[in-house]
């Protein structure tokens, strides 16, 4: 936890977090894509991805707005952005800040876009105001936010189902809510957004896809909150992961992940 930031983010950049991240942003780019479709052209877009990690939805919007529109990414980690910046189009800037005092001017984008920031860090009013801040008049925010109930394996291992609850409980113990998507059309229809339209997603995964660790390697990134907050011992924990990770190798065995809504209205003009 980086507490010069706010929010309550629990996730550790641990070795293997920022190939956690790009493999669920690989999973989720289809996804992704359809909901950009629904804004229609984004050529000359000036965009901003706020809590982009290593890479978030940079790289898709760097391609739909062309040479002559601009992505910014912000992050507060370092490495995040070290990273990023590696294979960062022509486009597109990264830049260290706080997603909720992002200290860009007001109105200055077409598109304010967030994927998994205000479930895992929090206080999605507070992130939905700095967003509205951002947004040119008429412009886009949108956000992207999981449900983390709707995971389940087949066939059922208590294993899963012990790193499921661990999972949740980490988030919603530091105040941050895993399960935002049930609620995430009001509270964006609450933050005064018009418009406001609604998609969802729920992928399935199989023991030869690559998000097939998806629950495992997202426990190990929560360890160090887990065992303080005393919610697990460390042999417990794993020995849940090991458990785990050899049901979900079995070729029989799938999983469906957290299903994703994708919520996002206009400023006004
Ligand atoms: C779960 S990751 C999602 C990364 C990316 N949006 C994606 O979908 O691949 C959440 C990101 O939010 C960032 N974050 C959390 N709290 C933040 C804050 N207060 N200011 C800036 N970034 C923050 C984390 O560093 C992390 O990169």
């Amino acid at each position: 936890m980086t507490s010069a930031f706010s929010g309550n983010y629990p996730l550790e950049q641990r070795t293997g977090e920022i190939e956690r991240l790009l493999v669920q942003g690989q999973a989720m780019t289809p996804e992704a894509l359809a909901m950009l479709d629904r804004f229609g052209p984004m050529r000359g877009w000036h965009c901003l991805d706020i809590g982009c990690g290593p890479r978030g939805v940079t790289d898709l919007l760097a391609a739909r707005v062309g040479a002559n529109g601009r992505v910014v990414g912000l992050d507060m980690n370092p490495g995040f952005l070290e990273f990023a910046r590696r294979e960062a189009a022509a486009n597109t800037e990264f830049r260290h800040g706080d997603a909720y005092g992002t200290g860009l001017p007001d109105g200055s984008f077409d598109l304010v876009h967030m994927r998994f920031v205000a479930s895992t860090a929090g206080d999605p009013e507070r992130l939905l105001r700095e967003a509205k801040r951002l947004a040119k008049p008429g412009g886009i925010v949108a956000l992207q936010e999981p449900d983390g109930s709707t995971l389940h394996c087949y066939p059922p291992h208590p294993a899963f189902d012990r790193l499921k609850s661990l999972l949740l409980a980490v988030f919603k113990t530091v105040g941050a809510d895993l399960e935002l998507a049930r609620r995430l059309y009001f509270v964006v229809r609450q933050a005064g957004l018009r418009d406001v339209q609604y998609r969802t997603a729920l992928l399935a995964v199989r023991a030869t896809d690559p998000m097939v660790d998806y629950l495992p390697s997202t426990v190990e990134s929560l360890r160090a909150a887990a065992l303080k907050l005393g919610l697990i011992d460390e042999s417990d924990l794993d020995t849940a992961l090991a458990e785990c990770r050899r049901h979900l190798a079995k070729p029989d065995t799938s999983f469906t992940t957290y299903a994703v809504a994708q919520v996002w209205g206009r400023t006004a003009t």
